[in-house]
């Protein structure tokens, strides 16, 4: 059975009082859904609020990081960096770091093998933007990203990675992929998986939805059987939000 999850991407949002506050109330937050649940915040805030939820259920995830053990490369964070803190989840492959800070597949790729050979679990994201979906290739261009940054990953490597599919026109734009296209992306990705690799393997891996979900259509789309969970932007800054789209399972 594959892990269903929820993960709050705060993306450059929230100061140190204003990160304290939010973990405060997910601290008192009751969880009704057995899904796993995941927090990611700031880089300055991620060892505040590791050691804050440190009792709780509750996972800590940073948002990025560079593929080198350590070096030369100003303003970067790396992997040995997080895991020192006890971070043991990053996420990778944002489309807002691939279209702001130009990454690309054949970076992500060794951003996923640095993760990894370090013992941290990956959610990597991926999906098409408007022009793919009217032009009918979103197919392609999902499994294209999937396939450059993941496919040269032995089977034993995949329990460390959850997808998460974000279309790229869904995200912070209030227009959520129905939940009809989202199961279908998912059935897609998971035959990917399961052509490349093994019925296993694709059975087990974690796909989530990402785009717009809110507490009024998380339901919805957490209800097809190929969506396992969401990876939640805005709605995850506000504790009764995110918390409703946890228990929406
Ligand atoms: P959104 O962001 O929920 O604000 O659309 C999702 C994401 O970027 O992960």
């Amino acid at each position: 059975m594959r892990q269903k999850i929820v993960a709050g991407n705060w993306k450059m949002n929230n100061d140190l009082s204003q990160t304290e506050a939010l973990l405060t109330k997910l601290k008192k937050a009751t969880k009704t859904s057995d899904s796993e649940v995941v927090v990611a915040p700031s880089f300055t805030n991620l060892w505040h609020a590791f050691e804050a939820l440190r009792l709780s259920d509750i996972e800590v995830a940073a948002q990025n990081m560079h593929y080198a053990e350590k070096g030369a490369f100003t303003g970067e964070v790396s992997a040995k960096m997080l895991r020192s803190i006890g971070v043991g989840t990053v996420i990778l492959g944002h489309s807002e770091r691939r279209a702001y800070f130009n990454e690309t597949d054949a970076l992500l790729a060794k951003k996923v093998d640095a993760a990894l050979n370090e013992n941290m679990r990956v959610i990597f994201c991926f999906g098409e933007e408007l022009k793919d979906r009217q032009a009918g290739n979103q197919e392609n261009i999902v499994a294209s990203q999937i396939k450059n940054a993941l496919f040269h990953l032995k089977s034993s490597q995949w329990k460390h990675i959850i997808l998460a599919y974000e279309p790229v026109w869904a995200i912070g734009t209030g227009e959520t992929a129905s939940p009809e296209q989202a199961q279908d992306m998912h059935a897609f990705i998971r035959s990917l998986l399961r052509d490349n690799y093994s019925d296993a393997l694709a059975d087990n891996t974690s796909i989530l939805y990402g785009g717009s979900v809110k507490p009024d259509n998380a339901k919805e789309i957490f209800s097809k059987p190929d969506v396992d969970g969401g990876l939640i932007g805005g709605a995850s800054l506000n504790a009764k939000d995110f918390f409703a789209i946890v228990n929406a399972f």
